[in-house]
């Protein structure tokens, strides 16, 4: 098999072009899927009309997949490897928990020690307008800092805290942060990580830092915050519109992303997402 590839944006990402991602694949035709993914931080898979099973068992050809402990009200009731990110309301009429989730720059699972190596999400249902999701390439925003910066950075390590939320956004579900925080101590990551299969480095921060490790917050924001603005210049970044079943596979090592609430919220968004174990990283930290 050769990949048909279209290349999404100057930073990154490709779409793989006419190909049914539940089909028989062999090792080899997944090894090609497998380092395009390598090669561009993200890929696209459209037309996909797949079932969750179909979902899930894809999703395990790139590694062991998360059962999502952390993240216990977030799953899928009968698939505790499908996290939802969905505005349908619960049976009984109440807001869905999750209807935020992704609003902030972030890596997936940055909070726990075994960050994922990458995730996989499917659109079930879309609004008719917005409800994007930007990409960015933290290999570029790695790469474009200056020498200085490089050296000031390269042995800092960013506390990642779970449950953070931008302050314009309500709280969600009774105690899910407390549960989320409770369930996932801080884990201090370092800020530039190599990829453990390409050997590049990469920026690895995101909105869920407030503070390096052994730095007050007043003398690290103005740090994290001038890092995390790099890292999203357009310059660096991808936009997906999402269509209904479309697949986008992210890697979690060298991209950051952020889902944005550029729709009508009267309107239904459902997407399902499985996640990659990673390799350990980091370590826990007291206090945050
Ligand atoms: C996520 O952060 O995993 C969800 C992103 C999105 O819903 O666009």
């Amino acid at each position: 098999m050769s990949l048909k590839l279209r290349k999404l944006s100057y930073a990154l990402g490709a779409e793989v072009c006419d190909i049914d991602v539940a089909a028989p694949m062999s090792e080899v035709a997944f090894g090609e899927i497998y380092k395009a993914f390598l090669d561009h931080g993200i890929l696209l898979f459209r037309d996909q009309d797949i079932t969750r099973e179909q979902h899930i068992e894809f999703s395990r050809r790139f590694g062991e997949l998360d059962k999502h402990e952390s993240l216990p009200q977030d799953r899928h009731p009968d698939h505790p490897e499908l996290l939802l990110v969905t505005n349908e309301p619960n049976a009984d009429g109440t807001p869905s928990n999750s209807r935020y989730t992704g609003r902030q720059w972030h890596s997936d699972m940055s909070f726990t020690p075994i960050p994922s190596l990458g995730s996989l999400l499917k659109s079930w249902t879309v609004p008719e307008v917005g409800g994007d999701t930007l990409f960015a390439n933290m290999t570029m925003a790695y790469d474009t800092l200056s020498g200085g910066m490089k050296k000031l950075i390269a042995d800092l390590h960013g506390i990642q805290l779970a449950g953070t939320r931008k302050i314009n956004y309500a709280p969600t579900g009774v105690g899910r942060a407390e549960e989320q925080r409770k369930l996932n101590p801080p884990i201090a990551q370092p800020v530039v990580r190599v990829h453990p299969e390409t050997g590049k480095k990469a920026l690895y921060l995101g909105e869920k830092v407030k503070r390096f490790d052994g730095m007050t917050e007043a003398e690290s924001l103005p740090l994290i915050q001038y890092l995390n603005a790099h890292a999203t210049k357009p310059e660096f970044v991808y936009r997906q519109q999402w269509r209904k079943n479309d697949i986008v596979v992210w890697d979690n090592r060298c991209t950051m992303h952020q889902a944005l609430g550029d729709f009508d919220e009267t309107q239904r968004r459902h997407m399902e997402r499985t996640t990659v174990l990673g390799t350990p990283s980091g370590y826990a930290v007291m206090g945050g």
